[in-house]
């Protein structure tokens, strides 16, 4: 019968005695085991370090490193490995100490062929559920975080637009009486106490002041604000590639002036969304704003479309600076920037993340220092399907 090559186990004899070790490496291959040999500790260790290993077989009797210390020093580096001890036949206490030390088991020589191989299988397949278990763990804590990181930024997008939303209407009151203030001082009126006040330039450098941070609280204000416009969410029928162009169309002057170049690789077949173009516009801006600011002048920048079965799935990925590992667990939390106070709001990706979670999608980071950066965007199709009878839905009871 055929094995499947999961089923291969990489076994590694490690044992002093030439002799033995050569009869029993023999008649291990011939059951189907991939054998790597070493005859002392020092030189299990370093074929570990370039070799994948499932098993270890290991003599507790050797000249410089004990197979105790080997075996110590393999369960510090390479935990998932499982280790099975050979001793003497009196020496049934390194057995125990091996055990205690994180060994699977031992047997003690002379060794019985198939009670070996029975060993070695059984430790192979606790290697396997141990490796899988720790694999489940780190998914169930990966999509914990998740969730844990979506209910935070929902909740705090939820504040922020409430918060941005009364914070307009008095800021258009200071712009206005700014306006108001800037034309009184510098209209040029010759009798006017104003005119001969030693403080004038300050008080319109002062206004100035305040003119900036108007624009600046505006734009974290049309951020938080630009993803709730006031009609009610639109669906309709997305070509994805059109949407890519005509979003691209709006960032023509800044591509062109950097001399950025654009790559396309959108599928062959017309890729259809029933989505919310304007908030799919939105995401692409922000995405393709932050990739055109990372690449800078002559950077590169790539945009994909493709789908599968129940997913359709975007790529902005530039060549750009990249981002740094310790700030990748922040790029989505509001007011998050490392650009100037002129240049960002840090509230971008934080919008960028609460669509896409309206929109039931998911989104993706693969970033590297000096390589660039990937956002992958995702919609699964069944989702806007139920985004679609939500719709409809909503429509009925307002009827009603
Ligand atoms: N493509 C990218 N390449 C490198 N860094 C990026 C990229 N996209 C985002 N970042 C990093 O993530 C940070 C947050 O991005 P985000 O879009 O939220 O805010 P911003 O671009 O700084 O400001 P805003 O979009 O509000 O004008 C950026 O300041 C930048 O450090
Ligand atoms: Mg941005």
């Amino acid at each position: 019968m055929n094995k499947s090559k999961e089923d291969t186990i990489r076994l590694l004899l490690v044992d002093d005695e030439e002799g033995f070790r050569m009869t029993i490496a023999k008649r291990l291959e011939r059951r189907g085991f991939v054998l790597m040999q070493a005859s002392c500790g020092e030189a299990c260790l370093e074929i570990l370090g370039r070799e994948a290993v499932d098993v270890v077989v290991l003599d507790v009797k050797m000249p410089g490193l004990s197979g105790i210390e080997t075996l110590k020093a393999i369960k510090q580096k390479h935990g998932e490995i499982q280790v099975i001890l050979l001793t003497g036949n009196v020496a049934v206490s390194d057995g125990i100490q091996g055990i205690k030390a994180g060994a699977y088991d031992y047997l003690t020589k002379p060794v019985e062929i198939d009670h070996l191989v029975n060993k070695v299988r059984q430790a192979f397949e606790m290697a396997r559920m141990e490796a899988q278990k720790t694999a489940q763990l780190e998914y169930r804590t990966k999509l914990e975080r998740k969730i844990v990181d979506t209910e935070r930024l929902v909740s705090l997008g939820t504040m922020s637009t409430g918060i941005a939303h009364e914070i307009n209407n008095p800021l258009a009151i200071i712009n206005e009486a700014a306006g108001f203030m800037k034309q009184v001082i510098s209209a040029p009126k010759p009798k006017s106490k104003l005119d001969q006040c030693s403080q004038k330039k300050a008080l319109l450098m002062g206004i100035e002041k305040i003119e900036t941070s108007i624009k600046r609280a505006s734009r974290i204000t049309h951020q938080l604000l630009g993803h709730v416009k006031k009609h009610r969410s639109q669906f309709s029928e997305v070509d994805v590639a059109a949407l890519m162009h005509e979003t691209l169309g709006l960032l023509k002057k800044e591509v062109e002036d950097k001399k950025i170049r654009m790559n396309w690789q959108l599928h062959r077949k017309k890729i259809s969304l029933w989505s919310d173009a304007y908030k799919i516009r939105q995401v692409l801006i922000n995405l393709l704003n932050n990739a055109i600011h990372a690449v800078g002048e002559n950077g590169c920048i790539t945009l994909s479309s493709y789908e599968t079965l129940d997913a359709v799935i975007l790529e902005i990925k530039d060549n750009g600076r990249g981002i740094p590992k310790e700030n990748l667990s922040k790029i989505f939390d509001p007011f998050f920037t490392t650009k100037s106070f002129d240049e960002g709001t840090g509230l971008g990706l934080f919008v960028v993340h609460k669509i896409m979670s309206d929109l039931a999608g998911d989104i993706e980071v693969n970033s590297r220092v000096g390589k660039g950066t990937d956002f992958t965007i995702k919609f699964p199709k069944t989702a806007s399907i139920c985004n679609l009878e939500d719709n409809l839905s909503m429509d009925k009871d307002k009827k009603i």
